[in-house]
């Protein structure tokens, strides 16, 4: 099996990446990225000599290169996006064009190729904001309802992803995921921005009062979900894959990082709301569970566990990165270094 994976130098690709050829050691990668702030190869130096592993830099918006990338693919795996709620809000034209136009550019060559799947890695985000303290959860029926730049770039996706299958036969499978951690993460997201902040003796930034609520889930158990979608799922369907029995709240996730490296809660710093914040996301993940039999392997404990470890032993890899563009970024979103 030949897999295009596009954005595979981000987050959640290059684990997808280092997941598939250690579980899957016959098939053969491509992975197409034009290597945004967010991309980086060190993610995969591991695999630089390995023969079923190909990089392609590149962007998913430049329709000559998506066609010479996906040649004799079988399955796409579309990760490539800007994925960034505050950045969205700092920016957004960006996210339109790569997660709406790129999007489109890509499923064009998809169905030029005749690929035999296109999945698309879409968000819990489009569904928009659930009540705290209530129930609900979000599920496959829920009433599309975006509310940031990127939750609404991300929703156009998945309309224009369900439309290809629709109008021109494209065999499509779509998952909404909640929010993800663990090794490789961009240290602009909530956790691994506390676990480096607080190693390096800084303040951890908490929006509002803190009490919003995500649902959590370790990489590794995303990457399995997308293996049984690829392996056993049916064409045309969406699947919500989440993480968390119960809610947890932004400060409770907070004081757990500050449990694991043995700090106290005077690291906690206050700062100015996120415009438009999204109250509490919670995913009902019994679909893909009951027909396809997947379900989370890492409880909370263990992945931020797992996590901080892995951000206390690659400290070379995320201070690299806080060194660079980054400094610029934080100064324009926190106000400060
Ligand atoms: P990330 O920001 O870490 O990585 C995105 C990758 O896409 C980077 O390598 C970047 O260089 C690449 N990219 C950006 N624009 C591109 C373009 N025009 N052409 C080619 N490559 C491009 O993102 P992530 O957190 O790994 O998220 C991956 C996907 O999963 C996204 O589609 C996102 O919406 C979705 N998702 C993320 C989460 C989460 O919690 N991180 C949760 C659910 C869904
Ligand atoms: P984030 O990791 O940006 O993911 P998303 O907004 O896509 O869910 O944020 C997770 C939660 O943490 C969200 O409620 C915003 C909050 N947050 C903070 O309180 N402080 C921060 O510095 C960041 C980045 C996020």
């Amino acid at each position: 099996m030949k897999l295009l994976v596009t954005g595979g130098a981000g987050f959640i690709g290059s684990n997808f990446i280092h997941y598939w050829l250690k579980n899957h050691p016959e098939d053969s990668i491509i992975n197409l990225d034009s290597l945004t702030y967010a991309g980086n190869l060190e993610n995969l130096a591991a695999l630089k000599d390995n023969p079923h592993y190909r990089f392609i830099k590149g962007s998913i918006t430049d329709p000559k290169i998506v066609e010479q990338a996906i040649q004799g693919v079988d399955w796409v795996v579309h990760f490539a996006a800007e994925t960034h709620v505050d950045r969205s809000i700092l920016g957004p034209a960006v996210f339109i064009e790569t997660n709406v136009l790129g999007t489109q550019v890509l499923l064009d060559a998809a169905v030029k190729a005749q690929v035999k799947r296109f999945h698309h890695i879409s968000t819990d985000e489009v569904f928009g904001a659930l009540k705290l303290g209530d129930n609900k959860k979000f599920d496959e029926q829920t009433p599309y309802n975006p509310r940031s730049p990127y939750s609404a770039s991300k929703a156009a996706s998945d309309h224009l992803v369900r439309a290809y299958a629709e109008t021109f036969g494209l065999p499509i499978t779509i998952s909404n995921c909640s929010n993800n951690y663990g090794p490789y993460q961009f240290p602009e997201k909530l956790i691994p921005l506390a676990i480096t902040n607080l190693l390096e003796g800084k303040k951890v930034p908490v929006y509002g009062d803190g009490l919003y609520v995500r649902d959590w889930l370790y990489v590794q158990d995303h990457c399995r979900a997308i293996d049984v979608i690829l392996q056993k799922g049916t064409v045309g369907e969406t699947y919500c894959v989440g993480g968390m029995a119960k809610d947890v709240s932004n400060l409770e996730i907070i004081k757990a990082i500050l449990n694991g490296l043995k700090k106290d809660e005077s690291a906690i710093e206050y700062v100015k709301d996120r415009p438009g914040h999204d109250r509490r996301y919670a995913v009902d993940f019994s679909k893909i569970t009951q027909e396809l039999g997947w379900k989370p392997a890492f409880d909370f404990e263990h992945g931020i566990k797992a996590t901080i470890d892995w951000y206390m032993k690659n400290k070379s890899w995320w201070a690299h990165i806080k060194s660079g563009e980054y400094k610029n970024y934080y100064a324009k979103q926190y106000g400060r270094k």
